[in-house]
């Protein structure tokens, strides 16, 4: 655990206006600051920066929280590398904590050894040891400034130079194994080998520069071809995008996402400097989420064989859920879009690239390939599954086009076309119509709050106890009104959101000090929003005396003792039940 003081230090170093500044363009309204959101999209200002108190919040989508929320939010990091990025940015070191060791293991000492290790791997590469890799890297047309821009090696034929190097270099065994750069012996588990041999090494580095992991291939045809690392201690193969360091820096026209690191590589050198890839596995919902943070924009190249293609499906999918407008690209005469550039050039690619199909264009071209459009009862089936993509479309003049554009094609009339797609979306709107009611009953009563799910159990008592944690987030010095005759506790709190706050907010207090950045620890970055929320509210009402406080207090006493009553007369109510049952 990172104490208090030393998160309170982190934050006086970087006030909330500096850092969020340098995201986004604030302008002062009253005493706080105001811009346009960088977690959604919008038009007219609701992210507030509160540098009074170090918070922020917005109201369009409801992040807010700290200086430590913002940059966990806007550099997708988890709470200690999030701290570790401030202090970075402050000049100055953290202490460790214990509690992300594994085996012992710091992220810290990985991310160290990680480095030095890339380091190894280039001078081999570069020493006679190395000649194997360098003649296969001349093979893939790769120049001396490319492997230097991504710091390429190469792992000699052995089982221990790596280790050698890194004992000497003050590593142990448990570190070199929780970095994944040694195994152990299955027939003798003291000892441990390299896990890279023979093969060139491309390092994995963050958007903070630090190398997090390796990808290795080998230099024929044998098997795996790459050896990726697995997670450690320092890594999460979901959360990090091959070239991510290199591509956040040229996203005006998006990322161009490939499936492997010797596309991207091929794709920099060619001047297409947005490329990334995945670490060696299809993309998940995180990696679509991070690629959001810089861009609403991603042309999919995966490979152009079948199972290329399914990929690109699902990334299609993946990517709309989180609003990207994502296309995908197709390369005839290649198998991928590094055989593809050196087959027909860099400029043949961007002409591709700007031909890059829509998501629609993609779809209609996958339906009709499932059907023969000769028999009339395929193309009446083929019609009709395009018309449900049409329905889907938002804008009127998008639908009017496509409407056309598919009449052409089929050689249909597209007024029945127009008709089916309107009769879709007819039948869409009354079932809209349906659960819209239930939304709105949902609304009022709270149980659509997904962070705090049981407000909508017991109303009056939840919103007693979310005055009770916005003061204790705004006016920390509350804390100590608790020490009364009967302080309120935990279980005086029905929901459990609430309760888990209180007992946290507390809890800290009492071991060393609380600060809001501690939240990060045990809740979600929803859950910290939904604090921040609570916080907010008070912020509003301005009238947030001690007495507020301590009313707040006695009116939650009372409605957790008419709970008890009512569930203790529940509890009579059944054992008199019980009796009587066991009686009969
Ligand atoms: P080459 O052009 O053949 O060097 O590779 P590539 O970069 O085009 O990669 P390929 O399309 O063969 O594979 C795509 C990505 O999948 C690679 O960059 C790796 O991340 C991953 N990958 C490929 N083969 C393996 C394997 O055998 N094991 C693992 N774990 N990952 C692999
Ligand atoms: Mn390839």
């Amino acid at each position: 655990m990172i104490p208090a003081n030393i998160i309170e230090d982190l934050k006086f170093r970087n006030s909330i206006e500096d850092v969020i500044s340098s995201y986004v363009n604030l302008n002062r309204s009253g005493s706080n600051l105001k811009g346009l959101c960088p977690f959604h999209s919008e038009r007219t200002p609701s992210f507030t920066v509160y540098p009074g108190d170090g918070h922020f919040y917005c109201f369009g989508c409801g992040a807010g929280g700290d200086v430590i929320s913002f940059i966990m939010r806007i550099e997708n990091l988890e709470y200690v590398p999030a701290l570790e990025f401030l202090a970075k940015r402050a000049g100055i070191t953290l202490p460790e904590d214990d509690r992300q060791k594994k085996d012992g293991v710091t992220r810290s000492r990985v991310l160290e050894m990680n480095l030095e290790a890339a380091r190894y791997f280039r001078s081999v590469l570069f020493s006679p040891e190395g000649a194997s890799g360098r003649a296969y890297f001349e093979k893939r047309q790769l120049s001396g400034a490319t492997i230097k821009h991504f710091g390429l090696g190469y792992a000699p034929d052995s089982f221990d130079s790596l280790k050698k190097h890194l004992r000497q270099k003050g590593y142990t065994d448990e570190e070199m194994v929780a970095g994944y750069l040694c195994q152990r012996s299955r027939k003798n588990e003291k000892n441990i080998y390299d896990c890279f041999r023979n093969r060139v090494m491309f390092p994995i580095i963050d958007t903070a520069g630090n190398v997090v992991a390796f990808g290795g291939r080998v230099l024929d045809d044998s098997v795996p071809k790459y050896l990726n690392s697995a997670d450690t201690p320092a890594f999460k193969k979901s959360r990090n995008l091959f070239a991510l360091n290199f591509a956040r820096n040229h996203t005006e026209d998006g990322f161009i996402l490939c499936e492997g690191y010797m596309d991207v590589i091929a794709l920099h050198a060619a001047g297409f400097e947005n490329a990334v890839a995945t670490l060696g596995t299809a993309i998940t919902p995180e990696q679509a989420r991070i690629m959001k943070k810089y861009t609403d924009k991603v042309t999919i190249s995966y490979d152009s064989d079948e199972a290329g293609q399914k990929a690109a499906d699902k990334a299609l999918r993946l990517l709309a859920e989180v609003d990207i407008d994502a296309k995908v690209l197709s390369i005839p005469g290649a198998k991928d879009p590094d055989e593809y550039i050196k087959t027909y050039g860099a400029a043949k690619f961007k002409e591709v690239l700007s031909g890059s199909k829509s998501k629609f264009d993609y779809k209609v071209t996958k339906i009709l390939s499932k059907y023969n459009t000769d028999d009339p009862n395929e193309k009446a089936r083929a019609a009709r599954e395009i018309c449900y993509g049409i329905a889907d479309i938002y804008s009127n003049v998008e639908r009017d086009i496509y409407i056309r554009n598919v009449a052409d094609k089929l050689e249909l009339d597209p007024k029945s076309i127009a008709a089916e797609v309107n009769g879709i979306i007819k039948r869409r709107n009354a079932e809209k119509k349906k659960t819209m009611h239930s939304d709105i009953v949902r609304e009022i009563s709270g149980i659509g709050n997904r962070a705090d799910p049981d407000y909508a159990k017991n109303v009056r008592s939840s919103v007693i106890e979310r005055t009770i944690i916005g003061l204790l987030l705004i006016r920390p010095e509350y804390i100590k009104l608790l020490s009364g005759d009967a302080p309120i506790t935990e279980e005086d709190f029905s929901s459990s959101l609430t309760r888990r706050l209180f007992k946290a907010i507390t809890e800290y207090d009492k071991n060393g000090g609380f600060d809001f950045g501690m939240l990060h620890e045990s809740f979600t970055q929803e859950e910290v929003s939904e604090a921040e929320k609570m916080a907010e509210a008070r912020r509003r009402v301005r009238s947030n005396g001690e007495d507020v406080f301590m009313e707040a207090e006695k009116r939650l006493r009372e409605e957790a003792e008419k709970r008890r009553i009512k569930e203790s007369r529940r509890g009579d109510l059944q054992s008199l039940i019980d009796s009587k049952r066991k009686k009969d």
